[in-house]
């Protein structure tokens, strides 16, 4: 009788553990889920025009100084990356003279440009100003 409850006991565990990691698994969200809007990376493209343009140029290649934010480079300093890491030091470092100086609203929409850049797609919701729920994984890898 005892032993047949340790027994219940230790299979609800398990597929209890099971369970959680299915869950675990789904939330792992990376930038190819669509986690921008195509408004969001155009208003992104006026702010970058204005505040990041000048040195790292209209297709982001960067100049002899600031480094190329697209393709290979961006994938070599950001892949395996979050999204709300990326912007948290966009904010903490650019631009250079004046670091953090725009609006939260305006650091996230530039990241949604830097993405659309990057060729992962657009989708249905902005990206979220908060930094935590930008839980978001950079990766060469589609799904
Ligand atoms: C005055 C020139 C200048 C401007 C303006 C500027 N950057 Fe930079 N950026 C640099 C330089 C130089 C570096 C490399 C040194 C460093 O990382 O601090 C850099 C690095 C970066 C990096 C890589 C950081 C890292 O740690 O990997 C990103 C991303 C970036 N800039 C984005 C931006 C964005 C977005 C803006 C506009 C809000 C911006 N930059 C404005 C010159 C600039």
């Amino acid at each position: 009788m005892v032993r047949r409850s340790w027994f219940r006991i230790c299979l609800a565990l398990i597929v209890s553990c099971t369970l959680l990691r299915a869950v675990d698994g789904q939330s792992t969200r990376t930038v190819w889920d669509g986690v921008y809007t195509e408004a969001q990376a155009e208003r992104g493209r006026s702010s970058y025009q204005q505040a990041c343009v000048s040195c790292h140029r209209d297709d982001l290649r960067g100049d002899n100084t600031a480094p190329s934010i697209v393709g290979e480079s961006f994938l070599f300093l950001w892949g395996d990356m979050e999204v709300g890491e990326l912007s948290a030091r966009i904010q903490k470092v650019m631009p250079p003279e004046r670091p953090g100086s725009l609006p939260a609203q305006d650091y996230t929409d530039i990241v949604a440009f830097i993405l659309q850049k990057n060729g992962f797609p657009a989708g249905s919701t902005d990206l979220p100003t908060e930094s935590g729920a930008a839980k978001i994984l950079i990766t060469a890898k589609r799904p």
